[in-house]
């Protein structure tokens, strides 16, 4: 088995991190590997957010079904399914471009989801582990008010990362 298939075989959700700063040039390099992600049309539909104000972690957790985890990881990242910058671009150029339909809305989170797995695995390799949190999509509406998120854009995925504590692992 080799080292890649390894990682992902023993790749597990984490719910409980050290309390321990994950390093700006490891975070850089998880976000890298985001971008390195295959995308339609290479138009890359997508924005990443990190959430770094504590109050707003704090809000989210409760948002997202009450899981204090969410609060207390050091790296929180949000995938958002971005039409908004190509629209804003092709307005810009007057290219009077058509508002998008559901069909650009899913392929944008396709985008997302994909380049945020990507983090995943990177992340893993540098044993920090993660957690995808599926309420950032059960409670779009909200999330989208408390982000103040333009019109095309809806979060697609939100991941949370830390080191694992030993019972964790
Ligand atoms: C889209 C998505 C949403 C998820 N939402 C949550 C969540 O809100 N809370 C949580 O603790 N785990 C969440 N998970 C993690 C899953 O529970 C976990 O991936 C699944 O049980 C398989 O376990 P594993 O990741 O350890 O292999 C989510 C996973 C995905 C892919």
């Amino acid at each position: 088995m080799n080292d890649v298939i390894k990682l992902i075989k023993n790749r597990k959700s984490v719910r409980v991190f050290e309390d321990r700063k994950i390093p700006e040039e490891i975070k850089e390099e998880i976000l890298n590997a985001a971008f390195e992600a295959p995308s339609a049309g290479a138009m890359m539909l997508y924005s990443i957010i990190e959430i770094t104000d504590n109050d707003l972690k704090e809000k989210l957790s409760v948002l997202c079904d009450n899981q204090p985890f969410i609060a207390k990881a050091p790296f929180v990242l949000i995938f958002l399914a971005d039409y908004q910058r190509w629209y804003d671009a092709y307005s810009y150029a007057e290219c009077k471009p058509r508002k998008p339909g559901e069909g650009d809305i899913l392929l944008a989170c396709a985008d997302a989801i994909i380049a945020s797995q990507n983090t995943v695995i990177a992340a893993e390799s540098f044993g920090i582990g993660s957690c995808y949190i599926g309420d950032i999509l059960e409670n779009c509406e909200e999330v989208r008010k408390i982000l103040d998120l333009p019109d095309y854009v809806i979060p697609a995925a939100m991941v949370v990362y830390g080191y694992p504590t030993d019972a964790q692992k």
